[in-house]
């Protein structure tokens, strides 16, 4: 039977504004993602009929609510494929976090699945499944740094700065996307992002502009809930960070250093009091994400 192994990296956003509210309940945003250097690793392994997934973690649904299962039912059905799939996901990105780790299960499963079976889908007929599937999924087929507008799945590629050292943390604290979206008062924003200054920041590969323009309009709301997180970014900064922020709609909030060794003497602090604590990078778009 036929199989195959594809890593599936989580997200940030540098920055992330929201316009306004659309007709059809989203917002409108405009936002700078950013891929990184932490993922879920997919196994993708042929099987005779059915969408099957396997997890060691006990946080993600193993039906159809997972988003890799949608991923195989849609990109199955729109290629005609009988043949069933059996998804193991080996969980490292912290779940219902703000880093994207479900809709990169689920665009990592569509370049997997366009691969292994040799389906040549366009890169626009994936970026159609992937948008129906998600915010977020599309984003995630190719990573890199991009300006995201529309729900987010309208995407501009940037030219990626070199690698930044990032401490991200996740609090024990559960968010729901939904409900920070619908306690955002529009006309309550204060601090809104430059897009173009942060383009700037990117191109120029200057961590500390980078960080002077580090601007998420949902923070606030998210910290207005939960007290414990302003705390945690305070801390990060105190430590030294060079800027601080939250991830889409938290609790997630990565800190940039200015290098490795700062990120690790931050994270071996934010450790005492934080299980999951991690150190990374940014990375450019996604070419070599194959194991096997
Ligand atoms: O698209 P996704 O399922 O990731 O979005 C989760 C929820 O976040 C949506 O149901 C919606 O309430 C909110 N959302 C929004 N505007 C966006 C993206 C998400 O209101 N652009």
């Amino acid at each position: 039977m036929k199989e195959l192994k594809i890593k599936a990296y989580a997200k940030i956003n540098l920055t992330l504004d929201v316009l306004g509210k659309r007709a059809d309940g989203y917002h409108e945003l405009q936002t700078i993602m950013q891929t990184i250097d932490l993922a879920d690793i997919i196994t993708l392994r042929e099987l005779n009929q059915g969408i099957k997934i396997v997890s060691s973690s006990l946080q993600i649904p193993t039906d159809e609510k997972n988003l890799a299962y949608q991923a195989a039912q849609l990109i199955k059905s729109r290629a005609g494929i009988e043949k069933g799939i059996e998804i193991r996901i080996e969980k490292n990105i912290p779940v219902m976090a703000g880093l994207a780790g479900g809709s990169t299960d689920a665009a990592a499963t569509l370049v997997g699945l366009n691969n292994l079976w040799e389906l040549d889908f366009s890169e626009a007929e994936l970026w159609e499944m992937a948008a129906r599937l998600g915010s977020d999924v599309a984003f995630c087929l190719n990573g890199g740094t991009c300006l995201a507008e529309g729900r987010g799945e309208i995407l501009k590629p940037l030219n990626p700065p070199p690698p930044l050292w990032l401490v991200l943390v996740k609090p024990q604290i559960g968010v729901s996307t939904a409900q920070v979206y619908r306690s955002l008062s529009l006309d309550r924003i204060g601090r809104r992002p430059s897009q173009s200054a942060m383009i700037k920041a990117l191109e120029d590969g200057d961590p500390r502009k980078i960080a002077e323009n580090l601007v998420n309009v949902l923070e606030t709301v998210t910290l207005e809930m939960h007290p414990s997180l302003a705390v945690i970014k305070e801390e990060m900064m105190s430590l030294g960070a060079l800027g601080a922020l939250m991830s889409g709609s938290g609790p997630s909030i990565f800190a940039l250093t200015s290098a490795a060794e700062a990120a690790q003497a931050i994270a071996e602090k934010m450790e005492k009091s934080l299980k999951e604590v991690f150190v990374t990078t940014t990375l450019g778009r996604l070419e070599k994400r194959f194991l096997r």
